[in-house]
């Protein structure tokens, strides 16, 4: 089997989905269950014998060492992280808890394991660690996209601490020969995503009548991959990857954020037209920048592409289109995750936010 880290989150959710769907074999998906964490992304798994689930926090070596020694995993996938960039400025505390304090429990508890493992299956164990593309900071309009080379240079509490997580996993291998692997992905998107984040909180905002908040200018870029691309980049570097090697994944969709929200605004002018007749653009809203909001991400994925084979089969057009379509055809999914405490964040991170531009 596979032990999964952060496997009720939006990638983590994705990835369970997708092996399950490919292989017979089992996953252990720990996880704690943080406000980004959703069981009911996985309701359909909810009578599979192959899914055992165990709520839990990676900071709990002596746990996820008992876990390891009952299931006996051939590789853990760590997806648990604090994810995002906004709540990393108003709360770093928990980022560097999880991220780094947790990555460091993990990998201890994992290197125990692993010592103790002898033959076939010691030479088969994998770690691979699910990192970003912030870490290695922002680039310039004529800058070539980030490579496995390009130096790291976080300008966020949460791209540090990723950071920090991708140094430590580093020098496992470095030091104790862990057979560890790394993936640094740009911007994801797909089902299943928490609509705190740009691209769900925005098709939320515009159907629930609200503001579409723009930060700065609207002209920063990320590059976009649906995230199924994305599972099956770490499949491929999970069965074939170079131990103590990085990968970086991406899409190859070099976008400007305000160019993502009209793309938004008119797929659902479109499938759910307003019922006066207007554009759900006209509900665009220009709020007061992130701060430390890092201009542009790149990402060259030549690398994995060359060498294990792995190209995105979605473009930005195919994906997005069906994102849209997921989360119109699931808004019982949206009010769910939307009650408690997200409320909460939607007045921290906008009601006092000045006006932008
Ligand atoms: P997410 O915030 O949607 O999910 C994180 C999951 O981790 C949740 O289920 C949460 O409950 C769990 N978790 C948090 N703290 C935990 C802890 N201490 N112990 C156990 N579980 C814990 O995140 P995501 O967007 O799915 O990202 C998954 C991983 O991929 C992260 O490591 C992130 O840094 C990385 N990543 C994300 C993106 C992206 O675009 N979303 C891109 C590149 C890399
Ligand atoms: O690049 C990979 C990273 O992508 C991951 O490591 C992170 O976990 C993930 O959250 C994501 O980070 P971003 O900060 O790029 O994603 P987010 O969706 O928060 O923002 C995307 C862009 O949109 C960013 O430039 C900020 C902007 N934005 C975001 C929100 C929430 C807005 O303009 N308005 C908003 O309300």
């Amino acid at each position: 089997m596979i032990f999964v880290t952060g496997g009720a989150g939006f990638i983590g959710s994705n990835f369970v989905l997708d092996w399950l769907a490919q292989s017979d074999e089992p996953v252990l998906n720990f996880d704690k269950l943080t406000y980004a964490g959703n069981v009911n992304n996985l309701a359909s798994l909810k009578d599979d014998p192959r899914h055992v689930f165990v709520r839990g926090d990676i900071c709990d070596g002596e746990q996820v060492l008992a876990l390891l020694r009952e299931h006996q995993p051939r590789a853990i996938v760590h997806f648990a992280a604090e994810s995002h960039v906004d709540r990393s400025i108003h709360g770093p505390a928990e980022f560097i808890n999880t991220n780094i304090n947790g990555t460091f429990a993990l990998l201890e508890a994992a290197r125990a394991y692993w010592t103790a493992l002898e033959g076939d299956a010691k030479a088969a164990f994998r770690f691979l660690h699910v990192s970003t593309d912030e870490v290695y900071g922002t680039l310039g309009p004529n800058d070539p996209p980030f490579s496995e080379t390009t130096p790291y240079a976080p300008n966020s509490p949460y791209s540090a601490s990723k950071a920090a997580s991708d140094h430590l996993v580093r020098s496992y291998h470095h030091t104790y020969g862990f057979p560890t692997l790394t993936t640094n992905c740009s911007n994801n998107y797909g089902p299943y995503h928490f609509p705190e984040k740009l691209i769900p909180l925005i098709i939320a905002n515009a159907q629930a009548g609200k503001p579409l908040p723009i930060y700065g200018d609207g002209q920063q870029i990320r590059d976009w991959l649906f995230v199924s691309d994305h599972c099956t980049a770490i499949r491929r570097v999970l069965a074939d990857g170079k131990l103590g090697e990085t990968y970086n994944v991406g899409g190859w969709n070099e976008m400007a954020n305000l160019d993502v929200v009209h793309t938004l605004c008119d797929i659902l002018d479109s499938l759910k037209p307003k019922a006066d007749g207007g554009s759900y653009r006209d509900q665009i809203t220009y709020v007061k920048d992130r701060p430390g909001h890092d201009r542009r991400y790149a990402i060259d994925a030549r690398k994995l592409e060359r060498e294990l084979g792995w190209k995105p089969a979605e473009t930005f057009e195919t994906g997005i289109r069906k994102t849209v379509q997921w989360y119109l055809d699931n808004p019982e999914w949206v009010a769910d995750v939307q009650s408690g405490a997200y409320a909460k964040w939607v007045e921290t991170n906008y009601f006092n936010r000045e006006a932008g531009q």
